[in-house]
């Protein structure tokens, strides 16, 4: 008999890529200033720290709400007791209107449909555990935020659909894409049941265009499927933010072929959360944003293995509802990651290294396919592991985000201080210099034998996640 269920036993939790196993090196040997100046530069991780010191300013003139305050009196007892599992009124009201105002007021948000769950993390695997059921399967552009091989497969048992995107046109998403992607689930005997986008994308820190949310659009209707779209990082939104699109916003536009028809409407879902843009993690704040009525009841009834609690929305309903504050914050945050992508990519470029051009998000998408031995995921984690070991840089393979083409890397900028990203552009430009130069006069190749046994085995997950590798057992 086993002793554990094939969930506890099974590794399609994704622990094991690159993602995670970057982590854990710089969890070994943490860089810091002083204390450790060889030690790894963390530029893996999706963390916004710009504007710690905007929220700790807003939270030394208004003691109270941390204090279980409101008006001078105690609210203790009541956030202590609170079991309403929809949340608080004025929690929600003010997220409604917060979400409202990253979108340019364009969309007005009804705080009924709102679920809030704990980060978006949950919000994810809720609304696949509302819409799939276990073999049936989503559509996702690649390349993709790696945590979703966990958050919509691991425990609901749905399958991920990768919607190959290419180099050649940005990454964009493409009709072709789209109906290949559909035919491939399809000859799988997959049920496709929607297609999950992040808009801002991780990895790629750009937007989705009009185009594509029409065509996604088109897409959903003409196949009978729902829409996810994933928009956590909308406040993030550096060059132009006026310029973002959410998902729902042509649903509720004008647009009469689109505003009226209702079926679609309550096709279209947004997951949403404070991780990102007020840099929260820690809060675990989440949540979905449904217009049907059934996902919206189905969701909260789910919701209770995953609440916020009353104390996090009791400090968060004030914050929120400052609407000065948050107006200033919205603009700051804006300006400094706008700042710091640029350090990066012009860091980059005197490094000989290029980016996707972005306009959001906390990470560039960087081509570095110029270093790879050959043009193979193989020389990929060579260059990697370089990366991790050699120039104590840990930054994401783009493998690990089911990125088809070689040499594709997610460098992140906003967790880190400006002296420690010069510093990592300068290890970067002097590894490439190196590399460059040894390259010219061929004697790396030593290197790459030596390194290609322990290479074999850290590509192998690359391939498994995805269906189409997965052993049958694990299907
Ligand atoms: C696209 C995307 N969705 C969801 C998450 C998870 O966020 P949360 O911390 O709100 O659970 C992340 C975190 O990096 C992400 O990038």
């Amino acid at each position: 008999m086993k002793m554990l269920s094939r969930l506890a036993e099974s590794n399609s939790h994704g622990q094991d890529s690159s993602y995670f196993l970057g982590w854990e090196e710089y969890e070994k040997n943490p860089y810091h200033e002083s204390h450790n100046p060889d030690g790894m530069i963390q530029m893996g991780l999706a963390e916004n720290q710009l504007c710690f010191d905007l929220l700790e300013s807003w939270l030394a003139q208004n003691p109270e709400p941390a204090s279980f305050r409101h008006n001078g009196h105690s609210v203790f007892r009541d956030l202590a007791l609170f079991q309403d599992y929809r949340g608080l009124p004025q929690f929600k009201k003010a997220m409604v209107s917060y979400m409202s105002k990253l979108r340019g007021n364009r969309v007005t948000f009804d705080p009924a449909k709102l679920v809030l769950t704990a980060g978006a993390t949950s919000a994810n695997e809720t609304l696949i555990f509302c819409l799939a059921d276990p073999g049936e399967a989503v559509l996702l552009p690649t390349p993709y935020y790696p945590g979703f091989d966990r958050d919509l497969k691991w425990r609901t048992g749905a399958e991920i659909v990768p919607i190959k995107c290419t180099s050649s046109n940005g990454f964009r998403i493409t009709k072709s894409a789209l109906e290949e992607a559909y035919n491939s689930a399809k000859k799988q005997g997959l049920t496709v049941k929607g297609v999950l986008v992040t808009n801002p994308s991780n990895p790629l820190g750009t937007t989705l265009s009009k185009d594509e949310i029409n065509l996604l659009r088109t897409f959903i209707s003409s196949k009978n499927i729902h829409l996810i779209s994933d928009e956590i990082y909308a406040g993030t939104v550096f060059d132009h933010p006026a310029g973002f699109t959410s998902v729902m916003e042509p649903l509720m536009s004008s647009d009469k072929k689109w505003a009226n028809n209702k079926d679609i409407l309550n096709r279209v879902h947004i997951v949403f959360s404070l991780s990102k843009d007020l840099g929260l993690p820690g809060f675990r704040v989440g949540g979905i944003y449904s217009n049907d009525p059934m996902v919206v009841s189905a969701a909260t009834k789910m919701s209770s293995f995953g609440l916020v609690s009353a104390q996090t929305q009791h400090l968060l309903a004030s914050l929120l509802s400052d609407h000065r504050f948050m107006e200033s914050y919205i603009t700051q945050n804006q300006k400094r990651l706008r700042q710091r992508s640029s350090m990066l990519v012009s860091g980059l470029k005197r490094a000989g290294i290029s980016c996707l051009q972005s306009n959001s998000g906390l990470f560039c998408w960087v081509n570095m396919s110029h270093l790879l031995r050959t043009r193979t995921l193989e020389s990929e984690m060579e260059l990697w592991k370089d990366m991790v070991h050699k120039v104590k840089l840990n930054i994401s393979p783009g493998s690990s985000c089911h990125c088809s083409e070689p040499g594709w890397f997610r460098v992140c900028f906003a967790n880190l201080s400006e002296a420690t990203l010069d510093l990592a552009m300068q290890r970067i430009k002097d590894y490439v210099d190196a590399r460059l130069n040894k390259r010219s006069h061929s004697s790396s190749q030593c290197d790459v034998l030596r390194n290609s046994r322990r290479v074999r085995s850290l590509t192998k997950w690359v391939f498994r996640l995805s269906f189409d590798d997965k052993q049958p057992e694990e299907r």
